[in-house]
Protein backbone atom coordinates (compact mmCIF):
# COMPACT_ATOMS: atom_id res chain seq x y z
CA UNK A 1 0.00 0.00 0.00
CA UNK A 2 0.86 4.03 -1.02
CA UNK A 3 2.07 6.11 1.95
CA UNK A 4 0.08 8.67 0.01
CA UNK A 5 -2.89 8.10 2.20
CA UNK A 6 -1.55 6.69 5.51
CA UNK A 7 -2.21 9.89 7.09
CA UNK A 8 -5.67 9.57 6.80
CA UNK A 9 -5.89 5.82 7.00
CA UNK A 10 -4.25 5.86 10.85
CA UNK A 11 -7.27 8.68 11.55
CA UNK A 12 -9.70 6.77 10.27
CA UNK A 13 -8.90 3.60 12.09
CA UNK A 14 -8.95 5.36 15.43
CA UNK A 15 -11.69 7.42 14.22
CA UNK A 16 -10.77 11.36 14.68
CA UNK A 17 -13.15 13.31 14.18
CA UNK A 18 -14.02 14.00 10.56
CA UNK A 19 -14.00 16.78 9.88
CA UNK A 20 -10.56 17.47 10.88
CA UNK A 21 -8.79 14.89 8.78
CA UNK A 22 -6.17 15.05 6.96
CA UNK A 23 -8.29 15.85 3.74
CA UNK A 24 -5.60 18.01 2.48
CA UNK A 25 -3.53 15.03 1.17
CA UNK A 26 -6.34 13.94 -0.94
CA UNK A 27 -5.20 15.82 -4.15
CA UNK A 28 -8.39 16.01 -6.48
CA UNK A 29 -9.45 15.42 -9.10
CA UNK A 30 -8.76 11.72 -7.93
CA UNK A 31 -8.47 8.76 -10.80
CA UNK A 32 -10.56 5.53 -10.61
CA UNK A 33 -6.76 4.40 -9.26
CA UNK A 34 -6.33 6.88 -6.86
CA UNK A 35 -10.15 6.45 -5.65
CA UNK A 36 -9.57 2.64 -4.99
CA UNK A 37 -6.65 3.41 -2.87
CA UNK A 38 -8.04 5.84 -0.54
CA UNK A 39 -10.82 3.25 -0.19
CA UNK A 40 -8.32 0.23 0.83
CA UNK A 41 -6.61 2.25 3.12
CA UNK A 42 -9.59 3.80 5.29
CA UNK A 43 -12.91 1.54 5.16
CA UNK A 44 -11.35 -1.48 3.39
CA UNK A 45 -8.93 -1.74 5.57
CA UNK A 46 -8.22 -5.79 6.52
CA UNK A 47 -8.21 -4.03 9.94
CA UNK A 48 -11.78 -2.27 9.82
CA UNK A 49 -13.34 -5.27 7.46
CA UNK A 50 -12.24 -7.59 10.37
CA UNK A 51 -13.09 -5.26 13.50
CA UNK A 52 -15.44 -2.47 12.22
CA UNK A 53 -14.66 0.92 13.47
CA UNK A 54 -18.62 2.33 14.34
CA UNK A 55 -21.54 2.52 12.17
CA UNK A 56 -22.02 6.11 12.49
CA UNK A 57 -18.39 7.39 12.32
CA UNK A 58 -17.78 5.56 8.79
CA UNK A 59 -21.01 6.88 7.43
CA UNK A 60 -19.79 10.53 8.42
CA UNK A 61 -16.73 9.69 6.83
CA UNK A 62 -17.53 8.50 3.14
CA UNK A 63 -20.46 11.27 3.07
CA UNK A 64 -17.22 13.94 3.92
CA UNK A 65 -14.99 11.82 1.05
CA UNK A 66 -18.42 11.96 -1.46
CA UNK A 67 -18.60 16.16 -0.49
CA UNK A 68 -15.06 16.33 -1.71
CA UNK A 69 -14.99 14.38 -4.91
CA UNK A 70 -18.52 15.80 -5.78
CA UNK A 71 -17.63 17.68 -9.19
CA UNK A 72 -16.35 14.60 -10.22
CA UNK A 73 -17.74 12.50 -12.80
CA UNK A 74 -16.59 9.12 -11.66
CA UNK A 75 -16.95 7.83 -8.68
CA UNK A 76 -15.83 4.91 -7.84
CA UNK A 77 -18.24 2.23 -6.85
CA UNK A 78 -16.99 0.94 -3.91
CA UNK A 79 -17.62 4.03 -1.77
CA UNK A 80 -21.45 3.83 -2.57
CA UNK A 81 -20.75 -0.31 -2.08
CA UNK A 82 -19.22 0.51 1.43
CA UNK A 83 -21.65 3.08 2.12
CA UNK A 84 -25.11 0.47 1.32
CA UNK A 85 -23.04 -2.06 3.40
CA UNK A 86 -22.86 -0.66 6.50
CA UNK A 87 -26.51 1.63 6.35
CA UNK A 88 -28.09 -2.26 5.44
CA UNK A 89 -26.68 -3.22 8.57
CA UNK A 90 -28.70 -3.65 11.79
CA UNK A 91 -27.49 -1.00 14.50
CA UNK A 92 -25.83 -3.94 15.80
CA UNK A 93 -24.37 -3.70 19.09
CA UNK A 94 -23.37 -0.92 21.53
CA UNK A 95 -19.89 -1.58 20.81
CA UNK A 96 -17.37 -1.32 17.96
CA UNK A 97 -13.63 -1.18 17.52
CA UNK A 98 -10.94 1.70 16.89
CA UNK A 99 -7.29 0.85 16.06
CA UNK A 100 -4.41 3.01 17.19
CA UNK A 101 -1.87 2.52 14.34
CA UNK A 102 1.66 3.67 16.04
CA UNK A 103 4.82 2.54 14.09
CA UNK A 104 4.47 0.26 10.95
CA UNK A 105 4.97 -3.52 13.17
CA UNK A 106 2.71 -2.09 16.00
CA UNK A 107 -0.95 -1.06 16.51
CA UNK A 108 -3.68 -1.78 19.60
CA UNK A 109 -7.16 -2.56 18.72
CA UNK A 110 -9.58 -1.66 21.21
CA UNK A 111 -13.18 -2.80 21.45
CA UNK A 112 -15.39 -0.29 22.65
CA UNK A 113 -18.55 1.27 24.01
CA UNK A 114 -20.19 3.48 21.43
CA UNK A 115 -21.44 5.73 24.45
CA UNK A 116 -19.36 7.79 26.91
CA UNK A 117 -21.52 6.29 30.07
CA UNK A 118 -22.90 2.59 29.95
CA UNK A 119 -23.03 0.24 32.34
CA UNK A 120 -22.80 2.55 35.08
CA UNK A 121 -19.24 3.77 34.31
CA UNK A 122 -17.14 5.93 32.20
CA UNK A 123 -14.49 3.53 31.51
CA UNK A 124 -15.80 1.24 28.49
CA UNK A 125 -14.48 3.62 26.42
CA UNK A 126 -10.66 5.48 25.94
CA UNK A 127 -10.30 8.92 27.20
CA UNK A 128 -8.00 11.74 26.05
CA UNK A 129 -5.81 11.51 29.36
CA UNK A 130 -5.05 7.64 28.60
CA UNK A 131 -4.21 8.48 25.23
CA UNK A 132 -1.25 11.53 26.25
CA UNK A 133 -0.18 9.55 29.18
CA UNK A 134 1.04 6.88 26.57
CA UNK A 135 2.42 9.50 24.66
CA UNK A 136 3.97 11.24 27.35
CA UNK A 137 5.80 7.20 28.55
CA UNK A 138 6.50 6.65 25.32
CA UNK A 139 8.57 9.55 24.49
CA UNK A 140 10.12 8.62 28.32
CA UNK A 141 10.71 5.39 28.15
CA UNK A 142 13.11 5.32 30.72
CA UNK A 143 10.18 5.57 33.48
CA UNK A 144 8.63 2.36 32.73
CA UNK A 145 11.67 0.25 31.78
CA UNK A 146 12.07 -2.54 34.10
CA UNK A 147 9.41 -1.30 36.00
CA UNK A 148 6.62 -2.93 37.71
CA UNK A 149 3.41 -1.05 36.87
CA UNK A 150 -0.63 -0.32 38.58
CA UNK A 151 -2.79 1.72 36.72
CA UNK A 152 -6.16 2.66 38.43
CA UNK A 153 -8.99 3.28 36.48
CA UNK A 154 -7.83 1.76 33.59
CA UNK A 155 -11.36 1.62 31.60
CA UNK A 156 -10.30 -0.24 28.14
CA UNK A 157 -7.04 -1.00 29.02
CA UNK A 158 -5.26 1.00 26.32
CA UNK A 159 -2.25 1.92 28.53
CA UNK A 160 -1.24 -1.67 29.94
CA UNK A 161 -1.30 -3.15 26.33
CA UNK A 162 0.55 -0.12 24.55
CA UNK A 163 3.82 -1.01 27.52
CA UNK A 164 3.65 -4.64 26.32
CA UNK A 165 3.80 -4.67 23.06
CA UNK A 166 6.72 -6.62 22.16
CA UNK A 167 7.16 -4.65 18.67
CA UNK A 168 7.97 -1.02 20.97
CA UNK A 169 10.66 -3.43 23.36
CA UNK A 170 9.72 -0.94 26.18
CA UNK A 171 10.88 -4.07 28.49
CA UNK A 172 8.19 -3.40 30.93
CA UNK A 173 7.88 -5.64 33.90
CA UNK A 174 5.08 -6.62 35.45
CA UNK A 175 1.43 -4.62 34.17
CA UNK A 176 -1.53 -4.93 36.78
CA UNK A 177 -4.33 -3.31 35.40
CA UNK A 178 -7.14 -2.39 37.73
CA UNK A 179 -10.61 -0.76 37.44
CA UNK A 180 -13.48 -0.94 39.64
CA UNK A 181 -16.27 -1.82 37.58
CA UNK A 182 -16.84 -5.22 36.73
CA UNK A 183 -17.61 -4.43 32.86
CA UNK A 184 -14.11 -2.51 32.59
CA UNK A 185 -12.15 -5.53 33.96
CA UNK A 186 -14.48 -8.38 31.42
CA UNK A 187 -13.37 -5.34 28.61
CA UNK A 188 -10.07 -4.91 29.43
CA UNK A 189 -9.89 -8.99 29.48
CA UNK A 190 -11.41 -9.29 25.93
CA UNK A 191 -9.12 -6.60 24.44
CA UNK A 192 -5.66 -8.00 25.97
CA UNK A 193 -6.46 -11.31 24.44
CA UNK A 194 -7.36 -9.80 21.20
CA UNK A 195 -4.30 -7.69 21.20
CA UNK A 196 -2.41 -10.95 22.32
CA UNK A 197 -3.77 -13.73 21.20
CA UNK A 198 -1.06 -15.97 21.11
CA UNK A 199 1.53 -14.89 23.81
CA UNK A 200 2.17 -16.50 27.28
CA UNK A 201 0.33 -14.78 30.47
CA UNK A 202 3.94 -13.73 31.66
CA UNK A 203 4.27 -11.70 28.81
CA UNK A 204 0.83 -9.95 28.60
CA UNK A 205 -0.60 -7.22 31.30
CA UNK A 206 -3.29 -8.59 33.83
CA UNK A 207 -6.20 -6.87 34.95
CA UNK A 208 -8.38 -7.23 38.08
CA UNK A 209 -11.39 -5.64 39.57
CA UNK A 210 -10.34 -2.98 42.54
CA UNK A 211 -12.10 -0.66 44.19
CA UNK A 212 -10.10 2.54 45.28
CA UNK A 213 -11.47 2.42 48.87
CA UNK A 214 -10.66 -1.49 49.30
CA UNK A 215 -7.22 -1.21 48.17
CA UNK A 216 -5.76 -2.71 51.02
CA UNK A 217 -8.08 -6.24 50.55
CA UNK A 218 -6.33 -6.85 47.34
CA UNK A 219 -3.86 -10.07 47.31
CA UNK A 220 -0.73 -7.63 46.72
CA UNK A 221 1.79 -10.38 48.05
CA UNK A 222 1.42 -12.35 45.27
CA UNK A 223 2.77 -9.68 43.11
CA UNK A 224 5.67 -7.54 42.48
CA UNK A 225 6.16 -4.62 44.61
CA UNK A 226 4.54 -1.49 42.54
CA UNK A 227 7.22 1.21 41.20
CA UNK A 228 5.03 3.03 38.83
CA UNK A 229 1.13 3.75 39.31
CA UNK A 230 -0.55 5.61 37.01
CA UNK A 231 -4.16 7.10 36.33
CA UNK A 232 -5.84 8.55 33.62
CA UNK A 233 -9.06 10.84 33.48
CA UNK A 234 -9.80 9.86 37.20
CA UNK A 235 -10.07 13.00 38.70
CA UNK A 236 -13.52 14.03 37.81
CA UNK A 237 -15.86 13.43 40.65
CA UNK A 238 -15.08 14.74 44.29
CA UNK A 239 -16.87 12.54 45.68
CA UNK A 240 -14.03 9.84 44.47
CA UNK A 241 -11.49 12.23 45.77
CA UNK A 242 -11.24 9.98 49.01
CA UNK A 243 -10.72 6.95 48.02
CA UNK A 244 -8.95 7.90 45.45
CA UNK A 245 -6.42 9.56 47.86
CA UNK A 246 -6.63 6.83 50.28
CA UNK A 247 -5.38 4.36 47.14
CA UNK A 248 -2.14 6.44 47.11
CA UNK A 249 -1.70 6.80 50.37
CA UNK A 250 -1.79 3.10 50.74
CA UNK A 251 0.85 2.00 47.38
CA UNK A 252 2.79 5.23 49.10
CA UNK A 253 2.90 3.60 52.54
CA UNK A 254 4.25 0.35 50.84
CA UNK A 255 6.70 1.09 48.29
CA UNK A 256 7.87 4.76 49.94
CA UNK A 257 10.19 7.48 47.94
CA UNK A 258 10.34 4.65 45.21
CA UNK A 259 7.08 4.98 44.22
CA UNK A 260 5.92 7.57 41.07
CA UNK A 261 2.86 8.44 40.64
CA UNK A 262 1.68 9.87 36.88
CA UNK A 263 -1.80 10.67 36.68
CA UNK A 264 -3.02 12.39 33.53
CA UNK A 265 -6.29 14.42 33.69
CA UNK A 266 -7.89 15.88 30.59
CA UNK A 267 -9.19 19.86 31.79
CA UNK A 268 -12.92 20.38 31.98
CA UNK A 269 -13.34 21.53 35.07
CA UNK A 270 -9.78 23.54 36.53
CA UNK A 271 -12.16 23.86 40.31
CA UNK A 272 -11.94 20.32 40.28
CA UNK A 273 -8.44 19.37 39.52
CA UNK A 274 -7.12 22.28 41.60
CA UNK A 275 -8.80 20.91 44.37
CA UNK A 276 -7.84 17.27 44.48
CA UNK A 277 -3.96 19.39 44.02
CA UNK A 278 -4.84 21.13 47.06
CA UNK A 279 -5.69 18.16 49.28
CA UNK A 280 -2.62 16.08 47.91
CA UNK A 281 -0.61 19.15 48.90
CA UNK A 282 -2.60 18.97 52.26
CA UNK A 283 -1.66 15.41 52.69
CA UNK A 284 2.32 16.13 51.83
CA UNK A 285 2.50 15.14 48.08
CA UNK A 286 5.31 16.81 46.04
CA UNK A 287 3.57 17.44 42.79
CA UNK A 288 5.49 18.01 39.56
CA UNK A 289 4.13 19.09 36.26
CA UNK A 290 5.29 17.23 33.37
CA UNK A 291 5.52 17.98 30.03
CA UNK A 292 3.07 17.07 27.22
CA UNK A 293 3.63 15.71 23.60
CA UNK A 294 2.77 18.19 20.89
CA UNK A 295 0.53 16.46 17.89
CA UNK A 296 3.06 16.57 15.35
CA UNK A 297 5.01 14.26 17.92
CA UNK A 298 2.08 11.97 18.98
CA UNK A 299 1.76 8.34 18.34
CA UNK A 300 -2.06 8.67 18.67
CA UNK A 301 -4.02 10.61 16.30
CA UNK A 302 -5.37 13.15 19.48
CA UNK A 303 -7.68 15.95 18.98
CA UNK A 304 -5.46 18.36 20.81
CA UNK A 305 -8.41 20.83 21.09
CA UNK A 306 -8.63 19.11 24.60
CA UNK A 307 -6.15 20.08 27.19
CA UNK A 308 -4.52 17.30 29.11
CA UNK A 309 -2.82 18.14 32.65
CA UNK A 310 0.04 15.20 33.20
CA UNK A 311 1.72 15.08 36.94
CA UNK A 312 3.95 13.40 38.82
CA UNK A 313 3.22 12.85 42.71
CA UNK A 314 5.75 11.52 44.88
CA UNK A 315 5.99 11.88 48.60
C1 LIG B 1 -13.16 8.47 32.67
S1 LIG B 1 -12.78 6.78 32.93
C2 LIG B 1 -11.10 6.73 32.43
C3 LIG B 1 -10.72 5.38 31.89
C4 LIG B 1 -9.29 5.30 31.37
N1 LIG B 1 -8.34 5.56 32.42
C5 LIG B 1 -9.08 6.28 30.23
O1 LIG B 1 -8.49 7.36 30.46
O2 LIG B 1 -9.52 5.99 29.12
C6 LIG B 1 -12.65 6.65 34.72
C7 LIG B 1 -12.42 5.20 35.18
O3 LIG B 1 -12.25 5.18 36.60
C8 LIG B 1 -12.99 4.09 37.13
N2 LIG B 1 -13.36 4.42 38.53
C9 LIG B 1 -14.11 5.49 38.94
N3 LIG B 1 -14.26 5.46 40.27
C10 LIG B 1 -13.56 4.37 40.71
C11 LIG B 1 -13.33 3.81 42.02
N4 LIG B 1 -13.83 4.38 43.13
N5 LIG B 1 -12.58 2.68 42.10
C12 LIG B 1 -12.05 2.13 40.99
N6 LIG B 1 -12.25 2.60 39.74
C13 LIG B 1 -13.00 3.71 39.60
C14 LIG B 1 -14.19 3.97 36.22
O4 LIG B 1 -14.80 2.68 36.28
C15 LIG B 1 -13.58 4.27 34.87
O5 LIG B 1 -13.11 3.12 34.24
Amino acid sequence: MSEKYSKLQKQFLCCYPVKKMAWSSVKLPLNWEEQQELIEATCGHPMNLRYPVRRSYLEAFLKQLMQLLKDQEDLHDDIYSSLCARMAESPGTSYAYKHYLLTPDAHITLRESKSFVSEGTTGLCTWEAALALGDYLLHHRDLIRGKNIVELGAGTGLLGILFKLPALKLDVGEVLLTDGSEPCVQLMRENIALNFPDAPKEQIPQAEQLSWNEVSEFPWESRKEVDVLLAADVIYDDTQFTALLGALDFFIKRRGDALETYVASTVRNMDTLNKFMTQLELRGYKVTPCGNISASASHFCRDHTAAVQIVLIRR
